[in-house]
C-alpha cells in the first residue's frame, strides 16, 4: 500500500492515528536538529517532521538529502503542529515520520513549481508535466473535467446519445484547411482530420438517431491565436424534428445548467439579438453585454455643417465612455495612438468631453456648437462625465475599430467581471458572405445551412441579403457556439453548392454520399457545436485557451515538448508514396 490518506485529507481529528503518505517533495527546511518537508499530492500539502530527539540519525541524514520533487513515501503518526498554519487546510497537523522510502530522485526541475512560477510560457510548455503540478494548471484541468461531466450529465438527462465519428475522413468544408494524413495503402490519396463531425451528424438524423452529442476533437489548420488551436474540442450536437426555437432552448438550458451547477449562479436574462442589430449596437458579431457603451450612429447629427471628414463618410459612429471625461489630454492621445497601430488602423478619433457643468468640449469645437454636442451625447446616451468618442469611415471598416476600442476601453475601466456571465443568441447569419479575395460568395456558417425559407428567391437577385436560420451562442463577447437549420433536401443543397460556385460534379464528387442519403428520408434537423475549450475557459473567468488543455501546441502550431511536428524517415516517406523535396 502506498498510501493510507492523500496529502489534502488529515485534520486534527486524526491525531495519534499511524498514517502512511505518497508524494512529491514541494520544500524543506532544515534548522539542524528539525527538519520540516512539505509533502504535496494532487490533493493538497501536508507538513512532514524529522527532528534530533525523536528521529533515528540514519533517517535525519536521509531527510537533509532530500531535493526538491523527490517521490517519497513516509509513514509516521499525526501530531498537533507547535504553530499552526491556517493558510493550508492541514495546517492543524504534521507527521512525525517513523520511515522514509525514497521511490524517486528527481533532478532539480527548470522552473519552481509554486502557484506563481518563474517559468516563461516556452519552459512551462516544454516541461509541460511539470508544469501540470502547478496548482492553476492542475486546478483548470479538474475544472475543465468538471464542465464536462456536466455536459454529458445534462445532454443524457435530455435523450442525448453520444456517438463517436471517424477522424481519417474526407474535407469538410468548414472555412479553415484541412490536415490531411496520406495513405500507405491507396497511393497518391489522402485523409482529412475532420474540422468538425458536421456530414456525419447529420447522416446519424438521416439514420434516425434523433438527439445526438460528441465530444469531440476537431483540427482546423488556421492561424492560432489566444482562442483558437489547431485541435480542439467541440461538444458537438445535432436534434431531427426541430426548428430553430427548439434547439436554442434546449441549449440555453445546458448554458444555464452548467453556470448553475460550476458557480451555483442564475441567468436571470438570456437575450437574444440579430446579427444586423449586433452590428449596429455593438460593431461585432459576439458583444460582451455585460456593459454599455452602446453605439450611437451619428451620421444625422454631424453631416450637416463643413467638417469634411464626417461629411465623406459612410458612417459616423460614436461611443460614450463611462467617466471618461477624467482622461487626460495625454490618455486620450495614447488612446488616438492605440487606435492607429496598424493592428486596427483608424485614422484618428474624433472625442467631446461631457463636463459636469451640462456643457461640452470636443475636438472639433470650430464645426460643432453646444446644441450639436448635445445631439452627441444624447445620440450616444452619454451622461455629464463620460467622454464620446467617434470614429467615421466605410461601415465595416469603422464598426470593427469602434468595437476594438470599446473592448479596450471596458478592460482599462475594469467593467468585463469574469465573475459575471452575460450569455447572448445572436441570430438571423447571413447565409453567404463576400470573399474578396476569390471574387465570390463563401457560405457564412457552412454549406449546409438552410436559408430562411422566405428568402430562397433571393439567392437569384441579392445572394448578399439572404439570411438564414444560423446562430451563435456568445457568452463575455466570446464565440463559444454555433449552428444553424440544415438543409435536407437534394434540391436545395444543390442549389446551396451552385451558389457557392461548385459545378454539379464537383458538388456530387465531394458531397455525393450527403446528397445521396437525402433522397432516402431525411428528417428535418438542425444543430449546432460549443467549442469546450473556449467554454471553458471562459466558465473559469479567463480567455486563454491553452490554460486549459493538458498539452496544448504554440502559436506557430508547435508542441515544443515531443517537438511536433518533426521530419519522417525516408523509409516511411516511400510507405506512403511521398516524396519530399526539402529545399
Ligand atoms: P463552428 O465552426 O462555429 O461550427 O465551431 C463551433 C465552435 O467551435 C469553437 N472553435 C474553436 N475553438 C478553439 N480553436 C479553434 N480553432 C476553433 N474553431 C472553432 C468555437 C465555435 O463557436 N459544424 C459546425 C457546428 C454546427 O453547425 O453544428 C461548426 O463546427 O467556439
Amino acid at each position: 500500500m502506498y498510501r493510507s490518506h492523500h496529502c489534502g485529507q488529515l485534520r486534527s481529528s486524526n491525531i495519534n492515528e499511524e498514517v502512511t503518505l505518497s508524494g512529491w517533495v514541494q520544500k524543506s527546511r532544515d534548522k539542524g536538529f528539525v527538519i520540516w518537508v512539505d509533502l504535496r499530492d494532487r490533493y493538497g500539502i501536508t507538513q512532514l517532521i524529522f527532528d534530533a530527539e525523536r528521529t533515528p540519525e540514519a533517517m535525519m541524514t536521509m531527510a537533509k538529502s532530500l531535493g526538491r520533487e523527490f517521490v517519497i513515501q513516509v509513514t509516521g503518526s499525526v501530531i498537533e503542529r507547535a504553530s499552526k498554519n491556517p493558510n493550508l487546510e492541514t495546517g492543524d497537523i504534521e507527521i512525525l515520520v517513523s520511515k522514509l522510502t525514497v521511490l524517486n530522485e528527481a533532478k532539480v526541475p527548470p522552473f519552481t513549481i509554486e502557484d506563481q512560477t518563474d517559468g516563461g510560457e516556452e519552459l512551462r510548455m516544454k516541461y509541460r508535466y511539470l508544469d501540470i503540478r502547478r496548482n492553476p494548471v492542475k486546478d483548470n484541468l479538474i475544472f475543465r473535467h468538471k464542465v464536462t461531466q456536466e455536459v454529458r450529465s445534462y445532454l443524457s438527462s435530455q435523450e442525448f446519445v453520444e456517438v463517436e465519428t471517424p477522424y481519417l475522413i474526407k474535407s469538410t468544408p468548414e472555412g479553415a484547411r484541412d490536415f490531411v494524413v496520406p495513405s500507405r495503402m491507396n497511393e497518391g490519396q489522402f485523409y482529412a482530420l475532420p474540422q468538425s463531425p458536421q456530414t456525419f451528424k447529420q447522416l446519424l438524423m438521416v439514420g434516425g438517431m434523433d438527439k445526438y452529442f460528441q465530444i469531440v476533437k476537431c483540427f482546423r489548420d488556421e492561424d492560432l491565436r489566444a482562442d483558437r488551436q489547431p485541435e480542439f474540442t467541440q461538444i458537438d450536437c445535432e436534434m431531427a424534428f426541430v426548428d430553430q426555437e427548439d434547439i436554442l432552448n434546449i441549449f440555453e438550458g445546458l448554458t444555464r445548467h452548467l453556470i448553475t451547477s460550476i458557480h451555483g449562479k442564475d441567468i436571470t436574462s438570456f437575450p437574444r439579438m440579430t446579427y444586423d442589430e449586433a452590428m449596429e449596437t455593438y460593431g461585432n458579431d459576439k458583444p460582451d453585454i455585460r456593459f454599455g457603451m452602446k453605439f450611437g450612429e451619428l451620421n444625422a447629427v454631424t453631416q450637416h455643417k463643413d467638417f469634411s471628414v464626417f461629411n465623406a463618410a459612410e458612417l459616423v459612429v460614436g461611443i460614450a465612455v463611462p467617466g471618461g471625461n477624467s482622461f487626460t489630454r495625454k490618455e486620450i492621445d495614447g488612446i488616438i495612438n492605440w487606435l492607429k497601430r496598424p493592428q486596427i488602423g483608424a485614422l484618428g478619433m474624433i472625442y467631446s468631453r461631457c463636463n459636469d457643468d451640462g456643457t461640452y468640449k470636443s475636438s472639433v469645437d470650430k464645426f460643432y456648437d453646444q446644441d450639436d454636442l448635445g445631439k452627441w451625447a444624447e445620440v450616444t446616451g452619454a451622461q455629464s462625465g463620460d467622454l464620446v468618442c467617434v470614429l467615421s469611415g466605410p461601415t465595416d471598416k469603422v464598426r470593427a475599430q469602434l468595437s476594438a476600442l470599446r473592448m479596450e476601453l471596458a478592460e482599462r475601466l475594469g467593467l468585463r467581471n469574469p465573475k459575471e456571465f452575460a450569455p447572448l443568441w445572436v441570430t438571423d447569419f447571413p447565409l453567404l458572405e463576400w470573399d474578396e479575395d476569390s471574387k465570390r460568395y463563401h457560405a457564412m456558417h457552412h454549406p449546409f445551412t438552410a436559408p430562411k425559407p422566405d428568402q430562397i428567391s433571393l439567392l437569384d437577385t441579392d445572394p448578399g441579403a439572404v439570411k438564414a436560420n444560423a446562430y451563435d451562442l456568445v457568452l463575455n463577447g466570446n464565440e463559444i457556439g454555433g449552428g444553424s437549420i440544415r438543409i435536407h433536401d437534394k434540391a436545395t443543397q444543390a442549389l446551396m453548392f451552385d451558389h457557392l460556385g461548385f459545378t454539379p460534379e464537383e458538388a456530387k464528387e465531394q458531397f455525393g454520399f450527403l446528397m445521396n442519403a437525402f433522397e432516402y428520408g431525411a428528417p428535418p434537423h438542425g444543430g449546432l457545436a460549443f467549442g469546450l475549450d473556449r467554454l471553458v475557459a471562459i466558465l473559469g473567468g479567463q480567455e486563454t485557451i491553452r490554460d486549459f488543455i493538458a498539452f496544448p501546441k504554440n502559436n506557430s502550431g508547435r508542441d515544443v515538448m515531443i517537438d511536433a511536428p518533426s521530419p519522417i524517415d525516408t523509409t516511411q516517406l516511400n510507405e506512403l508514396h511521398l516524396k519530399v523535396d526539402l529545399k
